[in-house]
């Protein structure tokens, strides 16, 4: 199966997990991306987000959430009484997993597959021992199901607080639908509310 784990270090800080992660090659995904994308924030952070994987900006510019669907998040985060410099960001997979399309071969986002989440699993894990948020905001089904399992459902769960043991700890988490999701939504006004009211149980949550 493929796995980072060999590539985690021994010791060390979220710097150094940031530079070991640079040198990923636990699934193939490493090999059409341009580089990793690894979380980003405080190491203190209070609340941890947890997105899919990086897109096309964030596999061009080396940070997670900077491209569309980072600046809704950002936008949906303050509404919400969360400010987006004190979070700790990051995806359930760091490397950018795509098609391309047309005749320039524009680069079209394939959602990750389940061997590719149990790879990346020990980064997440990594992060969130180093972090050690007291929330974790799950974005989405792919960040739900490597944090809680292929059970998971987004639309069962979503603006409720869960109390669940991950990697052996506990921890509170929050899941909502993820900021693409409102970008493609029929009725993206209602989504993005629906966005911000889950994001406001988050903040209710962190006090
Ligand atoms: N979508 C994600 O899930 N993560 C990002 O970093 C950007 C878009």
């Amino acid at each position: 199966a493929y796995t980072a784990a060999p590539f985690l270090p021994d010791r060390g800080d979220l710097t150094a997990l940031r530079e070991a992660a640079a040198g990923c090659r636990g699934c193939p995904l490493h090999r059409d991306a341009t580089r990793t994308v690894f979380g980003a924030g405080a190491a203190d952070a209070r609340v941890m987000l947890v997105g899919e994987q990086p897109g096309d900006q964030e596999d061009r510019q080396g940070k997670p959430f900077v491209g569309p669907a980072g600046k809704l998040l950002d936008r949906a985060l303050a509404e919400a009484g969360i400010d987006p410099g004190e979070a700790y960001v990051t995806n359930a997979v760091k490397h950018f997993k795509f098609t391309r399309s047309g005749a320039r071969g524009r680069r079209i986002h394939k959602a990750p597959g389940v061997r590719e989440m149990k790879a990346c699993g020990p980064w997440l894990a990594a992060e969130l021992a180093a972090v050690e948020p007291e929330l974790i905001v799950v974005l989405g089904a792919t960040a739900g199901k490597a944090l809680l399992g292929s059970s998971f459902r987004v639309t069962q769960v979503r603006g409720t607080v869960l109390e669940e043991e991950i990697h052996g700890r506990p921890e509170r988490l929050v899941p909502t639908v993820h900021p693409s999701a409102v970008l493609r939504a029929d009725d993206r006004e209602a989504a993005y509310r629906g966005l911000v009211a889950d994001l406001k149980i988050a903040a209710q949550a962190l006090g």
